[in-house]
């Protein structure tokens, strides 16, 4: 993939209303799911972004037919024959690892290779390999891969997570739904999104209870159908986009998303002076006046403060009055967006867990390089707050899970080039 550049102008008060596309996180372990159903299943409000790309060619790998026009994908798992996936896509797009699950839980057998390295810290996979053992899955980690078998098949358990892992919780999930009897997951993550795969496989004949909550029991069916589902919106796109309102003082409504899903992150905003409220069914902020500062915050599972929203919220503090902390407890190496932000003329110190953030008059224009996703993001919002030119190079990875980002801070006024 050809990574290219954005090219913004900023200190542009944003305006304007846009819709928020269907949420990355929430889509990726769906599409993983739609492998479990006996037929064609329809998932709408799907973002064009470079992971659902990158899901895409793994069901394609795998066998299985996928139609994506519009937002709309259409899977059709009828010819799977694969329950292999190769390296170079497990490397692509690390929450690869879902489909641990959902092939134990379509085939009882499975090979992956390890998600390898990630920009965010060590990211390992110990919880997913032993929540799949609970369920009588024998792991043989060998050379790099994972190969995964069930030799008298799945059998549910009681499995009790020592963290509210995300992707562990929806690997139990897409396995149990197929396994012997009743699983029980005892402190679960909480995360909307997976309340959001819950609903989806219900929908498809699974039964799940308590998704969203710590804990959660599935009763394995022997089959699952097909079904029509829209994907729900995607939270973190909705904070980046208040974040840029933010950055550049400006006023902006976001249709497509209730605020109940935003809770987790938008007291900071209000604690910043920001108006906001729901109107006509859009989130309305209004940023346009003298901001404080965000106070502390700490990333936390939900329904504590997002860690992929910590990025995006730290360039909108840059100048804010006073000092905002942050302190990451979810990822071990989450400030890497820190030196770029700092290029554009934020005061920002880091130590330890903990990033000083104390708010500065102006930022301006530079060239960055996005580091990950929510990073790039981040240098994007604050892109939209500084004097001058800025040039964001290596968007391949905001473009893994934002839909047509130009095109959307563009609506706003943005002024934004892709090349
Ligand atoms: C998911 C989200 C990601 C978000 C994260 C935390 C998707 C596709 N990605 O990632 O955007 O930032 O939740 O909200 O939904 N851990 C282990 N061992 C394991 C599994 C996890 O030590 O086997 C650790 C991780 O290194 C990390 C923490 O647990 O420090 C949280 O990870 P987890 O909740 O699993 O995040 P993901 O599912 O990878």
């Amino acid at each position: 993939m050809s990574c290219q550049k954005l090219i913004i102008e900023g200190a542009r008060p944003l305006s304007g209303e846009i819709k928020v596309q269907g949420a990355k996180n929430s889509v990726l372990p769906i599409v993983a799911a739609s492998l479990l159903c006996e037929d064609e299943t329809v998932l709408e409000n799907c973002p064009h972004i470079s992971d659902t790309y990158t899901s895409c060619r793994i069901l394609n790998h795998l066998g299985c037919r996928c139609k994506f026009s519009a937002n709309t994908l259409v899977i059709n798992p009828k010819d799977t024959d694969k329950t292999d996936i190769p390296d170079e896509l497990m490397q692509e797009m690390r929450s690869s690892i879902i489909y641990m699950g959902a092939l134990l839980g379509a085939f009882g057998r499975c090979r992956l290779s390890f998600p390898g390295g990630c920009e965010l810290g060590p990211r390992p996979v110990d919880m997913h390999i032993n929540a799949m053992k609970r369920l009588g899955v024998r792991v043989l980690e060998e050379y790099g891969a994972i190969e995964c078998v069930c030799p008298k098949g799945l059998t549910g358990n009681k499995i009790t997570l020592s963290y509210p892992s995300v992707g562990t919780t929806e690997n139990i999930i897409l396995a149990a739904v197929k396994a012997k009897g009743e699983t029980v997951i005892i402190n679960a993550a909480r995360e909307p999104e997976i309340t959001d795969l819950a609903k989806f496989l219900n929908k498809c004949g699974a039964d799940i209870k308590g998704a969203g909550n710590s804990t959660v029991v599935i009763n394995g069916k022997d089959k699952l159908h097909g079904c029509t589902y829209s994907i729900m919106p995607d939270r973190i796109a909705a904070a980046t986009y208040i974040s840029a309102a933010v950055c550049s003082r400006g006023e902006i409504s976001l249709k497509g998303i209730d605020i109940s899903l935003c809770e987790s992150f938008i007291s900071v905003f209000e604690q910043m002076g920001c108006s906001i409220y729901v109107y006509d069914g859009c989130i309305y902020v209004n940023a346009a006046k003298k901001l404080r500062s965000g106070g502390k915050i700490i990333t936390l599972p939900h329904p504590g403060f997002p860690t992929d929203v910590q990025p995006v919220v730290m360039a909108a503090v840059c100048k804010a009055q006073g000092i905002t902390i942050f302190e990451e407890t979810v990822f071990e190496n989450r400030y890497r967006h820190v030196d770029s932000l700092v290029k554009m003329g934020a005061d920002i110190n880091v130590v330890g867990k903990a990033a000083v953030v104390t708010g500065v008059e102006k930022l301006y224009g530079a060239k960055v390089s996005a580091t990950d996703l929510r990073g790039g993001a981040s240098m994007l919002t604050a892109a939209l707050g500084a004097e001058g030119i800025t040039e964001i190079s290596e968007i391949c990875h905001i473009d893994r899970g934002y839909e047509n980002i130009e095109k959307a801070i563009s609506l706003l006024g943005g002024k934004i080039i892709r090349k």
